[in-house]
Formats: structure tokens, sequence, C-alpha cells
């Protein structure tokens, strides 16, 4: 009977692949991390991250958005990198702090894509660590209040989603309640809620300055190891309100992506990270493969896991690609 079947059939032409293909892939999916920094006209391109470069707020109002949304890339994950750092962090939730200056210049251009801003301390404490740290530990509870500030602080600028990194217990919680208590019930938490301890953070720890000091970050981020533990994280986000999860790394942690997918009806984003990204162009430097194309791969299998956001400092570049028709 096998030999009726042929599956060849189709894949017969562009326009039968085409209306077959189970998975598609746009730039409406896709988040954009930008680095924003001090100063003005700077764009700094990363050693460690090929194409990506630490810019200044005019330059993202400017030049970065504009693009991302003519391109329809679904919106920007802003990261700060702060002039000043602090035991505390405190420039991550001053009034004045260089993510809060460039979510509301994003929101006075009239930017119309999704302003996310990421949610943590590393950039901004002294020691590089996601929370506050007493006696060489980093302290859970104290560090939450600090976060609900950030939180509150971006959405007051502007921010429509507010994505917390750091993974304290709780965070999703005390910020949900600080949000709310402001009046700013409108502003949604993405909640990076299974983020791996990767070695895979490296480039990115380079581009924002933010590698810990002392010690890794192996007591708050999750073990590799671990895939039934990243149901539990979900779980617990959930039920304290997230609205977005997260999964992080993605392309190294795919069975993850696809777990929660089939046990949560809650929408996913995963993070195609920064080592990741580093290594598919790095070998396409070196002429050893078609960087874009694997990108597009990549993409692909992050959606086929199960994501429906990806965050990738591929957006632009395979938007553009897509809206060729590839
Ligand atoms: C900070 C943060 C990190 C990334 C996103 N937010 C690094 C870290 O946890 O050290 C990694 C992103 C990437 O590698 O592209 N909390
Ligand atoms: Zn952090």
């Amino acid at each position: 009977m096998h030999e009726v079947v042929r599956l060849r059939r189709l894949r017969i032409s562009p326009a039968i692949r085409s209306m077959v293909r189970e998975t598609d892939l746009r730039p409406s999916r896709f988040l954009y991390p930008v680095f924003v920094r001090e100063g003005e006209g700077i764009r700094e391109p990363l050693n460690s991250l090929p194409g990506v470069e630490r810019v200044s707020v005019d330059v993202l109002v400017n030049d970065v958005a504009p693009r991302a949304e003519e391109l329809g890339v679904a919106g920007l994950l802003v990261f700060g990198i702060p002039s000043v750092k602090d035991e505390l962090g405190s420039t991550a939730y001053s009034r004045e702090g260089i993510v809060q200056r460039a979510v509301r210049a994003l929101r006075a251009s009239g930017y119309r894509g999704v302003i996310a801003t990421d949610v943590c301390l590393c950039q901004y404490t002294s020691h590089g660590h996601c929370g506050v740290v007493r006696n060489g530990k980093v302290v859970n509870d104290e560090t939450l209040e600090l976060l609900a500030r950030t939180a509150v602080s971006h959405a007051e600028a502007g921010a429509d989603v507010v994505a917390p990194s750091a993974m304290m217990d709780h965070q999703v919680a005390a910020i949900r309640r600080a949000l709310d208590r402001e009046g700013y019930t409108d502003t949604l938490i993405m909640s990076y809620s299974a983020k791996f301890a990767s070695s895979l953070y490296g480039p990115f720890r380079e581009a924002a300055g933010s590698a810990p000091a002392f010690g890794d970050r192996s007591t708050y981020q999750m073990d590799p190891a671990n895939a039934r533990e990243a149901v539990r994280e979900v779980e617990l986000d959930v039920a304290e309100g997230a609205d977005i999860v997260m999964v992080k790394p993605a392309l190294f942690y795919l069975d993850v992506i696809a777990e929660v997918r089939r046990r949560f009806n809650v929408p996913i984003a995963a993070y195609h990270v920064s080592g990741e990204y580093a290594m598919i162009r790095a070998a396409g430097r070196l002429g050893w493969l078609n960087d874009l194309q694997v990108e597009l791969e990549a993409l692909m299998a992050i959606r086929r896991a199960g994501a429906d956001v990806i965050i990738t400092y591929s957006a632009l570049e395979v938007a553009e690609l897509l809206r060729g028709g590839r």
C-alpha cells in the first residue's frame, strides 16, 4: 500500500511547499534587544556580538526603532548601560536612569512597536550580581523591593512590557503587586521564568558590562540539567501573574520550550542568546557556513518547538531576508 504514498509530492513546488508549511516565521514574533548608553550620536560596535551596537538614546529613537518598525519587528527589548554603578544598583530604578530616558524618548517619538524592558540589577550593581549582596550572598527578599521599583519606573516611563530576569523567587508577584498599586494594571510582565545558568551569556556580559565580580549565578539561575524544575518555575510564575513566560537560552533548551508548550496555555517567549548568536556568526565569518541562513533555521527551530515570541539579535537581518521572500 505504501507505494501510493509519495511525500515528495508535497515538496514539488514553492507554492505547494508554502501552502503546507507547518510553522511560519514572521517578524511580528521578534523582539530585538537593544543596548542603550549615555551620550549622543553614538554607535559603538560590540566585539563579541558582531552586528550589534551600543547606541545612545538619539540613535535608538531616530535610527534603530524606525528601522525595526519598518521591517515589521514586534518590538524592542531595552537593556541599559549605566555610567554609574553602586552596591544597590540605584541607577536601575532612578527616574533619570538610562532605560527610563530611552523609554520616554521612544514613547514621545510615536514608535508603534512593543516597548519591553529588562528588569534586573546586574548592569547597575558594582558587584555585577542580579540582586542585593549581604555577606557574600545574593539575598532574595530584599532584592524584590528593588526589582519592583525598577519595574514601576519603567512602566511610568511608558514601557508596555517589563521583563524581570533576576531569577529571584516571587519576583513576578512582587512586581505585579507594585504595578497594580501604582495604577499600571495594563503593563504586561514577561518573566524570564526558566533562565538557566548558562555559559552562553558570555558575549552579552561583555556587551552589557555585567559579569559578576565574584562567584557565579548558580544560586539563582537554573541548573542546565533540570527540565522538570523548569516546569515548576513556569508554574509559579503563571500563578504569580506572569502574562508571558520565557525559556532562556533557546536553542540548547528546545526540549524545555516544547515541554512548557505542552503543559501551559500562556504565550511563551524564547531568548536566542548572545552565545548562540555569536557561535553562528563566528562560523559565518570563517566562511564555514552561511550564517544568515543558519539563523533562519535556528529561529524556525525555536518556533517549531513552541515559542510564540523570539528574542533575537538577528531580528532586523532576518526580517529583511523574510521580506525578500527567502
Ligand atoms: C541579565 C541578563 C543576561 C541576559 C539577559 N539579561 C545575562 C546574565 O544573566 O548574566 C543574557 C542575554 C544573552 O546572553 O543574550 N540578567
Ligand atoms: Zn541580572
